[in-house]
């Protein structure tokens, strides 16, 4: 069974949205197999976004990022990994299609909602960031 990291970033609790975001992972069969709420450090933020440092957002995305509360979540199920990023939809709000998370509540480009593991090999790396105490 294929496992995947997911996020539902500080936006995504300050707008109610927990139980609506989990809803639709649920209902294309995908299962929670872990969950927590973090107030995430720089640190741990930082090395969650590894793959963006240095770019023109990057700091920004840190500071929304650990802005308040976040909760992660280990989703298992069949390509979880693929499921999980087509729930949630394109990054950019503005290509997001109505029916994805993004595509229906996100409406800015660091606030989007949502994370999710773009390959398995991501999904473990992230795993360990978020739930030290799994792997
Ligand atoms: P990325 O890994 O490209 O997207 P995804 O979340 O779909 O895997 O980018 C990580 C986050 O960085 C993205 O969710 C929002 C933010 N971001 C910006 O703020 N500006 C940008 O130009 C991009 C590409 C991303
Ligand atoms: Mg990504």
């Amino acid at each position: 069974m294929e496992r995947t990291l997911v996020l539902i970033k500080p936006d995504g609790v300050r707008r109610n949205l927990i139980g609506d975001i989990i809803k639709r992972y649920e209902m294309k069969g995908l299962r929670v197999a872990s969950i927590k709420s973090v107030y995430p450090t720089a640190e741990m933020a930082k090395e969650h976004y590894k793959e963006h440092i240095g770019k023109d957002f990057f700091e920004k995305l840190i500071r929304f990022l650990t802005s308040g509360m976040v909760i992660a979540i280990i989703l298992e199920g069949q390509n979880a990994v693929k499921c999980a990023r087509i729930i949630n939809g394109s990054t950019k709000y503005q290509d997001a299609l109505p029916g994805s998370i993004r595509g229906d509540y996100a409406f800015d480009e660091t606030e989007n909602i949502v994370h999710a593991s773009d390959s398995t090999e991501s999904a473990e790396r992230e795993i360990k960031i978020w739930f030290p105490e799994i792997c």
